[in-house]
């Protein structure tokens, strides 16, 4: 076990049997030795510095009815809301305020936000904050799409593959939604020049250690800039809802593995792995992690967007969480930077 961690330090990868290995085969012991090896690259790509996005979400309308989500289409029970360009600029205002320099605008796919739309939300941003990033996470549209969010400032776009085995991706989604496509639209974004995240759930109903040596695999490939990933919490009106959860400490795995492959890569110590654990982010960062993306989004929509039960923070006001969050960070012994946080790749700290 050791023997592998050292080599996937050393080599940035491993085969597909390896992986597979690395997977059935951990526990406690080498949990803990990985968690230093993946703390200590961290530590040496980005000091004590945890980079933090302020996260909008300005839409819970989805068209999609993927089998684990909370504002899947099938939700009636979903109280829905849509914010406007003037409420985004308004949350960005706060998120300025409190040191935020980089925006991420979540939503579900809702086209009631045509293209232009969207441009005329990245622009009003990009020239109200120009020293500020522009992340978008708003699922699968074509390329053209992609390339008119880009030329209008997006720097960055979030699109969890969700997971890189075919079977397991059809077993979670409705069948008008495909894994092809979504690598497809992951391969799109790369090439437009976004810095681009992928991510997967961890514990999803179904997922094995195969589906997870696969997700390595593929993101060995894509080699994108970030990866979220977090646990699969049940959302109580879902068909997974009786499902159980994934567990902390194969959440950690994850992040310290992807740590060890990707060592610049931009990691968060998820909200979801806050849910299932009041020290989850923490320990996060303390796997390898090295971001944190607070909610900016006005407090009375914040408990609709529920992807999942029990979501932290739904209560709080963005500088209730900023100050938290910072507090949580110097207490293990790291703070959080006012900086736009780019992929050390990338140098535009203009
Ligand atoms: N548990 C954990 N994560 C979830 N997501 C959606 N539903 C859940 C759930 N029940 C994640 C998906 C998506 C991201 C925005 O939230 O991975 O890409
Ligand atoms: Fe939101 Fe602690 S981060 S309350």
């Amino acid at each position: 076990m050791r023997a592998l961690l050292d080599r996937l330090e050393r080599e940035h990868s491993l085969s597909r049997d390896e992986w597979v290995f690395l997977f059935e085969h951990r526990n406690a012991e080498s949990l803990e030795y990985l968690k230093q090896k993946a703390r200590a690259v961290a530590d040496r790509c980005f000091g004590k510095d945890i980079y933090t996005r302020g996260l909008i979400e300005f839409t819970n309308y989805c068209r999609n009815d993927c089998l684990y989500c909370g504002i899947r289409r099938s939700n009636r029970n979903a109280e829905r809301y849509r914010l406007t360009r003037e409420e985004i600029l308004q949350c960005c205002e706060d998120g300025y305020a409190l040191g935020f320099r980089t925006f991420v605008l979540q939503g579900g796919e809702d086209a009631s936000y045509s293209d232009e739309d969207m441009v005329r939300i990245v622009r009003s941003i990009k020239a109200g904050f120009p020293d500020c990033a522009v992340t978008l996470s708003v699922g699968e549209k074509s390329r053209d799409s992609y390339l008119r969010f880009f030329e209008a400032g997006a720097d960055r776009y979030l699109l969890r593959h969700e997971t890189a085995d075919f079977e397991h991706y059809r077993r979670l989604h409705p069948p008008e939604l495909s894994p092809e496509h979504r690598r497809e639209c992951l391969w799109n974004l790369k090439e437009i020049g976004y810095q681009v995240g992928t991510g997967f759930m961890v514990g999803a109903p179904g997922q094995t250690a195969e589906c997870l040596a696969e997700d390595m695999l593929f993101i060995r490939e894509l080699e994108p800039h970030m990866v979220g990933i977090g646990p699969f919490v049940p959302h109580h009106e879902t068909p997974l809802a009786k499902e159980p959860g994934g567990s902390v400490e194969l959440t950690l795995w994850c992040i310290g593995v992807l740590r060890l492959m990707l060592p610049q890569a931009l990691i968060p110590a998820t909200t979801a792995l806050g849910t299932i654990a009041p020290d989850g982010r923490e320990q996060g960062i303390l796997a390898g992690a090295n971001v944190v993306m607070p909610n900016l989004s006005p407090v009375a929509v914040r408990k609709k967007y529920e992807l999942y039960d029990n979501k932290i923070c739904t209560g709080e006001e963005a500088a209730e969480c900023r100050f938290c969050l910072a507090g949580r960070m110097e207490r293990i012994g790291y703070r959080i930077a006012v900086s736009r946080g780019d992929h050390p790749s990338i140098r535009k700290e203009d």
